[in-house]
């Protein structure tokens, strides 16, 4: 077998792992699917450790982010995953470009289509707007968080996380606290763990609760020390003030007081329970500075370096049919 028969065979196989164009979110998809992405994200976490065999997998091609919202941690780990596999990479600043003159969302995805990118990330405040522009592309897309709905690769990475800290993620008390209401990671990390067999709990004060949401497959509370009793992971939430409309909490001091992880509500969890938060973090509003920077306890630097890890692993995934056909 020559070298390119074998990336040929690789990507092959590939896509019986995910055959699917898009990476739009957790929902839907199986736990097999999930596991390969996974596994692949594992292989790029060594990519950092000097194995750099798959440098040049996206040479020539063109990764475009489309990011509507701000970001840092997304937007920069998407440029450095598709730059480290050889991608060309543009980030679209939305800011100064013809969406500030009016154009649409759909119009700058058309445009965008017509210089023929090989994948767009996009990140829209709107739920279902990535969905609705993948269906104008001829390009794979990934959602980069659309509004409160789904925010596929943080889920990825924090199951990454999780795996490499306790080796499964099946049969795990998770609880995620804070506002779920409004929460894409939320949403994408109940799909994932609970798709993989975890026990998902969610814990809220009842303003920030989706209705219904048992319906997910979750326990809900509105206690923190009922629902972190005996966790293993402890997932943390920023108030998601940019999405509300009104008050959710009395006042951020209340919210802290009876939301907010310290080490007093995390001594019911387990004593090895992981702390984790997708970040940006709100100190002193969902988490006490000394329990996230606990070295001992805390993933959340992590989770920010499993990112890159698995934003490699998707870009590969979603382009291998280029690699075929070459
Ligand atoms: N976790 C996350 O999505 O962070 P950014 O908003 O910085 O991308």
């Amino acid at each position: 077998m020559t070298p390119q028969d074998e990336t040929r065979a690789a990507d092959q196989s590939d896509a019986m792992g995910y055959p699917h164009r898009h990476l739009l979110g957790i929902e839907g998809l199986t736990a097999g699917e999930i596991e390969f992405l996974l596994d692949l994200s594992e292989s790029y976490v060594d990519f950092h450790k000097g194995d750099r065999g798959r440098r040049g997998l996206l040479a020539g091609r063109t990764v475009i982010n489309l990011f509507f919202e701000n970001s840092t941690r997304t937007l920069t780990s998407f440029e450095l995953a598709a730059k480290r596999l050889g991608a060309d990479v543009i980030n679209m600043a939305v800011g100064v470009s013809s969406v500030k003159k009016g154009e649409t969302l759909i119009d700058t995805a058309v445009t965008l289509n017509a210089m023929h990118p090989d994948v767009l990330t996009v990140r829209h405040d709107q739920s279902g707007a990535v969905k609705l522009l993948s269906e104008k592309v001829n390009c794979a897309v990934i959602n980069g968080g659309d509004g409160s709905h789904e925010h596929p690769t943080q889920a990825l990475l924090d199951a990454l996380t999780i795996r490499r800290r306790k080796g499964r993620l099946a049969g795990l008390k998770v609880a995620i606290c804070g506002d779920v209401l409004h929460s894409r990671v939320a949403r994408s990390n109940i799909h994932l763990l609970t798709i993989m067999g975890a026990e998902v709990r969610v814990i809220a004060p009842p303003t920030l609760l989706p209705a219904k949401v048992e319906r997910l497959g979750v326990s809900s509370y509105i206690d923190m020390r009922e629902g972190l009793a005996d966790a293993d992971i402890v997932m943390m939430l920023r108030l998601q003030t940019e999405r509300m409309q009104g008050s959710y909490v009395p006042s951020i001091r209340e919210y802290f007081r009876f939301f907010g992880l310290d080490y007093d509500k995390l001594s019911v969890a387990k004593p090895d329970a992981l702390i984790m938060h997708p970040g940006p973090m709100n100190r002193g509003v969902e988490i006490d500075s000394e329990v996230a920077d606990d070295i001992g306890r805390s993933a959340i630097r992590e989770q920010v370096e499993m990112g890159v890890a698995v934003r490699m692993a998707v870009l590969d995934t979603l382009t291998r049919h280029l690699r075929w056909n070459s």
